[in-house]
C-alpha cells in the first residue's frame, strides 16, 4: 500500500493519513456506502492515462444511490471532476485502480438518510499479464448469491460484499482460487467480484442481468467487442452448473479481474488449453481498447491529462 497517496474527501484533496471517517457513521458501522471500482490505464506512447468508461461508472453509482435511497447529491460532472482532480494530484504515470465511494456520514442508525459524503481513493495497480496468468481454479460456492428479493446485487453497496466474502474465504480455505455463485434459482450467477462468461461451440454465453448479478461494465464491453471486433456470437441466457463442466472455456471479468480464465471448476478441468482460444482474443482486444490502442474505441476512454 502506498501511504503517500492523496485522497479526495468531501471536496478536499488530503494525504491518506488525514482522510479519516467517523467510527460511528453508518458507513463504518453498517457498510452503508455505495461505490465504484474504476480503472485507468497508462499509454506510454501517448503519455496519457486513460480512464475506462467513466460515464457508465457514474451512471451506475447514481443508480446505486437511488436504489439505496440516498440523496442525489452529486452531478456526473462533479463526480468526474473529483475523479480527475485526485488522479492528477497524484501524478500517476502507470496503471491505477480508483475507489469512488459515496457514504452515509454522521451519527445516525443503519436507516439514516444522511449526511452524504464521498471519498475518491486511487492506488497503483498493474494490468494482468495474460501469459503469466495460467488461469484460476474455482468451486461452486455453498453460499447462494444474494438476490433482488433480499439484498440486490444491482446495488453496489459495501454491505453486499459480506456475501462475496463468505464465498471467497470458503473457496480459499478449501484450496481454490475463487468461487462461482449459483443464484436462488440454482442457476450460475457471478463470481464474488466479477461476472462470468462461458464458451460453448464457438459462442460466448453469459447469465442475463436478471440472474442476480451486478450490471457489470466489463461484461457489457465484452458483449460489444465480441460482436463488433471478434465476430463471436453472444447469448445472454441462464447457465446450468454442469455446463461449466462441459463447456470449452470459462472466464471471469470485471474492472479488477479484467479477463481472468478459469481452467478448473469443482476439480474438473474445463479449458482445452488452446493457445488461440476466445478468452485470449477477448483479453487481448480488451487490453488494447482500455490502453487507448484502438482509435475506434477512444470514446470509451477519458484522458486524464490535458
Ligand atoms: C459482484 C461483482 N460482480 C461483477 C463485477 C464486475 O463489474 P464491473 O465490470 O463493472 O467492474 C464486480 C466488480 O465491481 C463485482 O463486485
Amino acid at each position: 500500500m502506498n501511504n503517500n497517496r492523496l485522497i479526495w474527501l468531501n471536496g478536499n484533496i488530503v494525504p491518506l493519513s488525514e482522510a479519516t471517517i467517523n467510527v460511528l457513521a453508518p458507513t463504518s458501522q453498517f457498510g452503508a456506502n455505495v461505490f465504484e471500482g474504476i480503472r485507468c490505464y497508462w499509454n506510454g506512447e501517448d503519455k496519457q492515462l486513460y480512464a475506462f468508461k467513466l460515464n457508465e461508472h457514474f451512471k451506475r453509482l447514481k443508480n446505486s444511490m437511488k436504489m439505496f435511497r440516498m440523496e442525489d447529491k452529486y452531478t456526473v460532472e462533479e463526480l468526474k471532476k473529483g475523479f480527475i482532480d485526485v488522479v492528477t494530484a497524484n501524478n500517476y504515470r502507470e496503471d491505477i485502480a480508483v475507489r469512488q465511494t459515496v457514504f452515509i456520514d454522521g451519527f445516525g442508525s443503519w436507516m439514516a438518510k444522511g449526511p452524504i459524503n464521498m471519498f475518491i481513493a486511487p492506488i497503483a495497480k498493474s494490468r494482468n499479464d495474460f501469459n503469466n496468468n495460467r488461469g484460476i481454479k474455482c468451486c461452486i460456492s455453498s453460499w447462494e448469491r444474494i438476490s433482488d428479493k433480499n439484498l440486490s446485487p444491482k446495488v453496489k453497496v459495501g454491505a453486499n460484499y459480506i456475501n462475496s466474502r463468505m464465498a471467497q474465504m470458503e473457496a480459499i480455505e478449501n484450496g481454490y482460487d475463487s468461487a462461482i455463485f449459483l443464484n436462488n434459482q440454482g442457476k450460475v450467477s457471478e463470481g464474488p467480484g466479477s461476472c462470468l462468461f462461458i464458451v460453448r461451440d464457438g459462442k460466448l454465453i453469459t447469465p442475463p442481468v436478471t440472474a442476480s448479478i451486478l450490471e457489470s461494465i466489463t461484461r457489457d464491453a465484452i458483449i460489444q467487442l465480441a460482436k463488433n471486433e471478434l465476430n463471436v456470437e453472444v447469448d445472454e441466457r441462464e447457465i446450468d452448473r454442469t455446463e461449466l463442466y462441459i463447456c470449452d472455456e470459462v472466464f471471469l471479468c470485471g474492472s479488477a479481474m479484467e479477463i481472468t480464465p478459469v481452467v478448473n471448476v469443482d476439480g474438473i478441468q474445463v479449458s482445452n488449453g488452446n493457445q488461440d482460444n476466445i478468452t485470449k482474443r477477448v483479453h487481448q482486444t480488451y487490453i488494447e481498447i482500455v490502453a487507448g490502442k484502438r482509435d475506434n474505441y477512444l470514446s470509451w476512454l477519458t484522458p486524464i491529462y490535458v
